[in-house]
C-alpha cells in the first residue's frame, strides 16, 4: 500500500504516521524528519538546508526529490510506504508520480487532515522532540514522565527552531500557497479521503481506517 499524508503544519501527520507504519506494516517515510537527521548529524544537506528550515521555509524540489529518490530505491518499501510530508509542492507531486510509473507503482490513497487552524497552532506551541531519538511529545496532551525529559532515553526535551512563532508563521503561509493545491491535484486524481484531525491519536487512527478501508 502506498499512501501519502496531507494536512497543514502541526495536523498531527507524523503523529498518525507512525500509528499507521505499525498498522499496516509500511515504513513512514518523513520528509522533514529525514531533513532534521541531515541537520544533526551536520552532512552536506543539512548545512544548505538549515536556514531556509530553521526559518519555515521549503527545501528546493530538487534536494528533497533526490532524498525521496534514494529512499525509495531501499528494499524496505517493496510492500509499499507512507509519505508524511512529501509531496509538498505540484513539481514535487508530479515527479512522484513519474517515478512511481516507472516502476509500476501507484499511489492507493492521499490521506487530507482537517484540522482547525487555531488547533494547528496549539499543537504546535506545545510539541517538544527528543533531539537524540526524535520522539514527539506536548506539554499538555502527551507530556513526558518525567519533567522535560525524554521517556526513552532521559535526553532534555527540545522546541524545534521552526515551531517558534514567527517561523509558524511562515510555514503555514508556505502551506498555503504550495501544498493546498495538492489537495485538488489529487482530488482531480480521485484518490482523496478527508479525516477530521480532532479528537485523541487513537480516535483519529480509527477515523483513517475506516476512511481507507471505504467505510467512512
Ligand atoms: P515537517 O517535519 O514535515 O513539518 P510539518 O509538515 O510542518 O509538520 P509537523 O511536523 O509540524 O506536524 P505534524 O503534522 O507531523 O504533526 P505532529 O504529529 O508532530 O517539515 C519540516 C520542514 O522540513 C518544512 O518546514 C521544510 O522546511 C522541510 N521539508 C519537509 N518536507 C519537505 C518537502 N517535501 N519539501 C520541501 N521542504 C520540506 O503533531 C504536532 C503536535 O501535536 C505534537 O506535539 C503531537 O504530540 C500533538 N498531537 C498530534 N496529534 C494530536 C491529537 N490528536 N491530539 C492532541 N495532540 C496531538
Amino acid at each position: 500500500m502506498i499512501l501519502i499524508l496531507l494536512g497543514p503544519p502541526g495536523a498531527g501527520k507524523g503523529t498518525q504516521a507512525k500509528l499507521l507504519s505499525l498498522e499496516y506494516g509500511v515504513p513512514h517515510i518523513s520528509t522533514g524528519d529525514m531533513f532534521r537527521d541531515h541537520k544533526a548529524r551536520g552532512t552536506k544537506i543539512g548545512r544548505e538546508i538549515q536556514a531556509i528550515m530553521d526559518a519555515g521555509g521549503l527545501v528546493t524540489d530538487e534536494i528533497t526529490n533526490a532524498m525521496v529518490k534514494d529512499r525509495l530505491a531501499r528494499p524496505d518499501v517493496r510492500q509499499g510506504f507512507l509519505l508524511d510530508g512529501y509531496p509538498r509542492t505540484t513539481a514535487q507531486a508530479e515527479y512522484l508520480e513519474r517515478e512511481l510509473r516507472s516502476t509500476g507503482q501507484k499511489i492507493d490513497r492521499v490521506v487530507s487532515y482537517e484540522v482547525p487552524e487555531e488547533l494547528v497552532v496549539e499543537r504546535i506551541s506545545g510539541r517538544r522532540s527528543c533531539p537524540k531519538c526524535g520522539a514527539v511529545y506536548h506539554v499538555i496532551s502527551n507530556p513526558p514522565r518525567r519533567g522535560a525529559l525524554c521517556d526513552r532515553d532521559g535526553a532534555t526535551l527540545v522546541q524545534r527552531d521552526d515551531d517558534r512563532p514567527e517561523n509558524v508563521k511562515k510555514r503555514m503561509q508556505e502551506y498555503a500557497d504550495k501544498t493546498w493545491p495538492l489537495k485538488r491535484f489529487y482530488q482531480d486524481r480521485k484518490l482523496v479521503a478527508e479525516v477530521e484531525g480532532v479528537g485523541t491519536p487513537e480516535g483519529i487512527l480509527a477515523a483513517t481506517r475506516a476512511a481507507l478501508e471505504g467505510r467512512a
